[in-house]
């Protein structure tokens, strides 16, 4: 397995409390696989994935527990140095706001370029050379022109392209694109996912794809890991969940989607609000939510059932929601 998050806890100190962000994740993805994290705002997607990145922001945030194995070393055991290579050239990550993480002052074919004089020792000239190529990969048009250009002269949709042209730069095993579509309109969307996805499976990366959205990942996701308050709900293969959610969550979620032969009809909201991680519900932490819920959801915390060797759900009623 390429990568493996174990049991994995953080929590955040803050002046008004302790934020329960991440309650025991533990999610996989291995080589050429992509596995899509899914959860309204607040889940602990981003977060699960800063520390898999080792970018949390410590303090505030403290990991309470768990293992991130990354080609089978434990990336929470290793030095600061270590893990800084890691991220270099074993991982990296794709955020939704280019703007913001690119540098602003530096033409994009210097920040590209920056990657294989740092990391490969690369004279500038070359480094030059490989960021046209690099452009050219992420399709943008007249790259050789614009390899001079500073970012905000792109557009949202090419600034993006760009991030993906750094984040690939060096070839990492491992992608993760935390919402890497969501400033977009909904066109430009489109050709940026399938970019990745292309990119994913001729470089046979493992790519963990964070979303709140259920209608991107259809049909570039293997797996579909449902985060709710700091912990997987659901994770199963995606045409399972598709087929027939197992948890009343993930049935929300899908029925929460637009579609084009309901055209007219009011769309499906899950009802309420996600609970405040300073203060999460015992039993079930979606029972206040959950259409379903039962005197056991509302004392006893589900764990992880197996729905079958490639699915979990923590709902007690796994059963009358796949057949529901
Ligand atoms: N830097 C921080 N300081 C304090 N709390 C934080 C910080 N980052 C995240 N959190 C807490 O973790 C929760 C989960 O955040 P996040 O993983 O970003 O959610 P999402 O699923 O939307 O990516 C937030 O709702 C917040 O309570
Ligand atoms: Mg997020």
């Amino acid at each position: 397995m390429l990568l493996e998050v174990r049991d994995l806890h953080v929590e955040f100190r803050t002046r008004d409390g302790v934020a329960h962000a991440v309650n025991g994740v533990s999610y996989a993805v291995d080589a050429g696989e992509t596995l899509a994290v899914l959860g309204e705002s607040g889940s602990g997607k981003s977060v699960t994935a800063q520390a898999v990145m080792g970018i949390l922001d410590m303090p505030p945030g403290r990991i309470g527990g768990g293992e991130i194995l990354f080609q089978g070393r434990d990336l929470l055991k290793l030095k600061e140095e270590e893990r800084r290579k890691i991220r270099g050239a074993g991982m990296a990550m794709i955020f939704q706001d280019a703007l913001s993480a690119l540098n602003p002052v530096l033409s994009v074919g210097d920040q590209l370029g920056e990657m294989f004089v740092v990391h490969r020792g690369m004279s500038r000239k070359d480094a030059r050379a490989r960021a046209v190529e690099l452009m050219d990969r992420v399709r943008i048009p007249g790259a050789a022109q614009r390899v001079r250009d500073y970012p905000h002269q792109f557009s949202g949709g090419m600034r993006q392209r760009i991030m993906i042209a750094m984040a690939l730069a060096l070839e990492p095993a491992l992608i993760i694109a935390d919402e890497p579509t969501t400033a977009l309109d909904v066109t430009v969307q489109a050709q940026v996912m399938d970019l990745l996805a292309e990119l994913q499976r001729e470089y046979h990366m493992g790519l963990i794809l964070i979303t709140h959205d259920l209608g991107v990942v259809a049909d570039v996701a293997d797996r579909i890991a449902v985060m709710y308050a700091g912990r997987i709900v659901e994770s199963a293969p995606v045409h399972d969940i598709y087929k027939a959610p197992a948890h009343p969550y993930t049935r929300g979620l899908l029925d929460s989607i637009p579609r084009l032969d309901q055209k007219g009809q009011e769309l499906y909201a899950i009802k309420g609000l996600p609970p405040n991680l300073m203060d999460i519900p015992p039993g079930c932490a979606f029972n206040p939510r959950c259409p379903m819920a039962q005197d056991v959801c509302r004392t006893d915390e589900p764990p992880l059932y197996e729905v079958d060797p490639h699915r979990g759900s923590a709902c007690h009623f796994w059963r009358e929601c796949l057949h529901g």
